[in-house]
C-alpha cells in the first residue's frame, strides 16, 4: 500500500495573468482594475467599449486611462486588443503590434454579445487583416459564437468551430488564433486536436457551473454570461483541459463587470465578475481534482509562452486555512457590482 502523499496548503506561484479580461472605462474601470491588479501582473484588456477601440490611437489611449486609474504601488500591465471591424486597416494593426502599443486583434462577429454591434458579418472583408497578422505572428483572439437567431444559443460555439473557425484557419494556417472563454467539449477537442497555432482560454466561472447554476430552481441574473454556461459534461471537460497542464489551454477570465441594475432587469446584460475571487476559486477547483501542482501552468506559464512573453518575474501565495471570505458586492462610481458566488466555501488565500 503506498503512502498518500501529504496534502497540498500553501503553494507558491510566478504571479498569474489574465488573458482576457474586461476594465470598462472611467468610473467602473478605477473601482475594478485594482481587484485584478490586486494579484494579476499582466492581462489582454477587452477592447468592447463604447465607442470600441478600433484603431492604434484608440488603444494607446485606452492604455494610457488605464495607468492612470492604477492605483499607487500597485504594477500591472495592460496588453491592449484592437476590436476588428470589416474597416480596420491592415497598415494600422501592423503599426501597433510593431511598436508594441497591440497585443492582439479580437474578432466578434457582430451582434455576438455586449458592444458587438461593430464586428465581422462579411469575413471576406476582413481577410486582409487576417494575412497580415499571420506575416506578422500577431494572435487573434476569437469570440467564438455564431449570431444566427435559428442557432439555439447552447449549439452556437460548437457551430462557430464548422463553420467560421475552420475556414478561417484553412485559410490563414499562420495566423495565430486563441479561441477565448471556451464552454464545450466540442471546442476542448478542436484544440487537442490542432496542434499548430491554435490556443483556448477558459474561464474561472466556466470551470465551475453549468446551466442548471443559471436556470434551475429560480433565475440567477449573476450567472449569465456569453457564452452561456453549457451542460455538465462540458464543464467537467472544461475541468479536464485546465488541470491537464497541456501549454495550449490557459486562463482567461473573462471577468467582465455591469452594475446589478444592468444585470437584475426584464433584459438583463451577460457578463460575471469574478476579478477579486478567481484566485481563491481556482485553487478550490485544482485541489478538488488533486491537480494544485499544474495551476501555475494554466494560470501563469501557458498564456505567456502563446504569446511570446517570459513569465512574470515575482510570485505569489496561496494559503489553505479558514474559509476566506470576499465582498458580494463592490461599490463602483456607476453602482454595486456584484462579485461571482462560486456557491461553495473558498479555503485558499492569497498572499502576494
Ligand atoms: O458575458 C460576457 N460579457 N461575454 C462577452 O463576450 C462580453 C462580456 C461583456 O463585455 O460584458
Ligand atoms: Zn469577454
Amino acid at each position: 500500500m503506498g503512502m498518500k502523499d501529504a496534502p497540498i496548503t500553501e503553494l507558491t506561484l510566478r504571479r498569474p495573468d489574465d488573458w482576457h479580461l474586461h476594465l470598462r472605462d472611467g468610473a467602473m474601470l478605477d473601482a475594478v482594475l485594482p481587484e485584478t491588479a490586486r494579484h494579476f501582473g499582466r492581462a489582454i484588456i477587452m477592447p468592447n467599449l463604447v465607442p470600441p477601440v478600433v484603431t492604434a490611437a484608440h488603444a494607446e489611449a485606452y492604455r494610457t486611462r488605464i495607468l492612470a486609474a492604477l492605483p499607487e504601488g500597485m504594477t500591472f500591465e495592460p496588453l491592449m486588443t484592437l476590436y476588428l471591424t470589416e474597416d480596420t486597416d491592415p497598415d494600422d494593426v501592423a503599426m501597433a503590434f510593431e511598436r508594441g502599443i497591440a497585443k492582439a486583434v479580437k474578432l466578434y462577429p457582430a451582434g455576438a454579445t455586449t458592444n458587438s454591434t461593430s464586428g465581422v458579418t462579411n469575413f471576406d472583408k476582413v481577410r486582409p487583416v487576417l494575412a497580415r497578422m499571420a506575416e506578422i505572428g500577431m494572435p487573434l483572439c476569437v469570440h467564438g459564437e455564431v449570431t444566427d437567431s435559428t442557432i439555439d444559443i447552447f449549439d452556437r460555439e460548437a457551430v462557430f468551430i464548422d463553420k467560421i473557425l475552420k475556414p478561417i484557419r484553412k485559410k490563414n494556417p499562420d495566423l495565430k488564433i486563441v479561441m477565448e472563454h471556451v464552454t464545450t467539449q466540442d471546442a476542448v477537442d478542436y484544440v487537442r486536436d490542432n496542434h499548430k497555432n491554435l490556443a483556448a482560454t477558459i474561464t474561472t466561472h466556466h470551470l465551475i457551473i453549468n446551466r442548471n447554476h443559471i436556470l434551475a430552481g429560480g433565475i440567477k441574473p449573476h450567472y449569465y454570461c456569453l457564452p452561456v454556461a453549457k451542460r455538465e459534461a462540458h464543464r467537467v471537460a472544461l475541468v479536464e483541459a485546465a488541470i491537464s497542464g497541456d501549454k495550449r489551454f490557459f486562463l482567461g477570465t473573462d471577468s467582465a463587470p455591469h452594475t446589478d441594475p444592468n444585470k437584475l432587469q426584464t433584459c438583463g446584460c451577460a457578463g460575471i465578475f469574478s476579478a477579486p475571487n478567481t484566485l481563491s476559486c481556482l485553487a478550490e477547483v485544482f485541489d478538488a481534482a488533486d491537480a494544485l501542482t499544474k495551476l501555475e501552468a494554466f494560470a501563469s506559464l501557458n498564456g505567456p509562452r502563446f504569446y511570446g512573453l517570459p513569465p512574470n518575474e515575482y510570485t505569489i501565495q496561496l494559503i489553505k486555512g479558514e474559509p476566506v471570505s470576499y465582498p458580494a458586492q463592490i461599490s463602483t462610481g456607476e453602482g454595486p457590482v456584484t462579485v461571482f458566488d462560486p456557491g461553495f466555501p473558498l479555503h485558499w488565500r492569497v498572499e502576494t
